[in-house]
């Protein structure tokens, strides 16, 4: 029997060329699965014209899964919750959308009985870890190809290629830009910024073109760490994300202009465009500040570059990550409450309030008014035995005099 490989599809160049060159090359059956993940798909381009696309290149089959709640319930929530953001910038854009897709192959898969799942990644970047290693943590037994690393062509050649197969693609040899998108970002690449020096150009951005002069402000509400209500209104994760992207992104907030390191050994580029990401990672960490206790909070801190890190790699389905998750989430049982963000254009977010029901943050402590409940006596007797070793230190060893003559 002809083997059967279920491809994580796009619709673009390279994959429509991957359906045909995989059935010439390694004479195996294709089926393309398309996993809807919130990628804003050309309005001009139905889910029809794809799958027309996908069947002339000579797919046996064409699914599309929708996957929007599940990408922002389940992915881009925990990273909300684990405040990620790769090397403190980056947050995880490409990387969450990874692991859902190869949930989705590796199901489809085991429906249509294939033997191996397929993605159409070159050599040079992070997709094909995630893909591949995250396929190996939930099956095993299947195997991963990936055409784009055996084929040696160019973008002119794929391009020849599909005209030579009467494969009905849109993009032309001048290519410029490798963009990757969903719910929670745009990643860009290549063209000039492939110069870490050059400025970026304007015409890839469309998420965050600024629109408008006018400040905006919004109130995002939480529970346990999830943001569930925009300025009072609640609304499902996804339907959030996607309104606070248009309504920051207009005041062009969210932009991330970055030199970052593979899991491959490269240094990149990379352009992202995540006005929703970056603010509600903000107002999340702002309110973790007003709720979580002190030690709890900073073992969280140490932790969250690691969990970024982890995802980033492609370990999304690994028994560490799944370790931090639970530390994580159980961190997150008081963290409900609201915070106030303003955008100011051109680009510029501040967190200007927070308030909950379950904050630290104690008046009568804080304040120097006559409100005032501290019990500033018992800091005598506190302080003399905290500083205690290193005043003996400073008598017996370390002490260094007073502050030198003239000063
Ligand atoms: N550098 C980012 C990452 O590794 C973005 C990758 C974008 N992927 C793409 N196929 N253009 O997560």
């Amino acid at each position: 029997m002809t083997k059967r490989v279920v491809l994580a599809y796009s619709g673009g160049l390279d994959t429509s060329v991957a359906v045909r060159w995989m059935i010439e090359e390694w004479n195996v059956e294709v089926i393309c699965v398309l996993v809807d993940v919130g990628q804003d798909l050309d309005s001009s381009e139905s889910f029809d014209d794809i799958s027309r696309r996908a069947i002339s290149a000579g797919a046996v089959d064409f699914v599309v899964v929708d996957a929007r709640d599940e990408m922002a319930d389940e992915f881009c929530a925990m990273a909300i919750r684990a405040n990620a953001r790769y090397e403190g910038k980056y947050p995880l854009v490409s990387a969450l959308s990874r692991p859902v897709i190869v949930r989705h192959l590796v199901s489809q898969a085991r429906r249509f009985g294939a033997t191996a799942v397929a993605h159409g990644c070159t050599g040079k970047g992070n997709d094909q870890v995630r893909f591949e290693v995250g396929t190996h943590a939930l099956a095993p037994d299947l195997e991963v190809l990936a055409p784009a690393r055996n084929w040696g062509m160019t973008r002119a050649d794929s391009v020849d290629y599909a005209t030579k197969w009467e494969i009905p693609i849109r993009a032309s040899k001048e290519k410029i830009y490798s963009i990757d998108e969903n719910l929670w970002g745009r990643a860009i690449e290549c063209g000039e910024m492939e110069d870490p020096w050059a400025e970026p150009p304007s015409e890839p951005y469309t998420l965050t073109r600024m629109t408008t002069t006018e400040a905006v402000e919004v109130i995002i509400s939480f529970r346990e760490g999830l943001p569930v209500a925009l300025d009072g209104v609640e609304l499902s994760l996804a339907d959030l994300i996607r309104t606070l992207n248009h309504r920051a992104g207009a005041t062009g907030f969210g932009r991330i202009d970055m030199v970052e390191n593979r899991r491959v050994g490269i240094k990149s580029r990379e352009v992202y465009e995540c006005p929703a990401a970056l603010a509600l990672i903000a107002a999340h960490a702002d309110l973790e500040d007003l709720n979580l206790e002190r030690d709890v909070h900073h073992e969280k801190t140490r932790l969250e570059p690691r969990w970024a890190e982890l995802v980033y790699d492609g370990m999304w389905y690994s028994p560490l990550k799944e370790a931090l998750d639970a530390f994580i989430t159980e961190t997150q049982r008081h963290v409900s409450g609201e915070v106030r963000l303003r955008f100011e254009p051109p680009g510029v977010m501040r967190v200007v309030g927070r308030r909950s029901e379950q904050a630290l943050y104690d008046y009568g402590l804080a304040t120097y008014d006559a409100a005032d409940t501290f019990r500033h006596a018992d800091s005598e007797g506190y302080v003399r035995i905290y500083g205690l070793g290193v005043k003996t230190w400073a008598a017996r060893q370390g002490a260094k005099g007073a502050a030198p003559a003239g000063s």
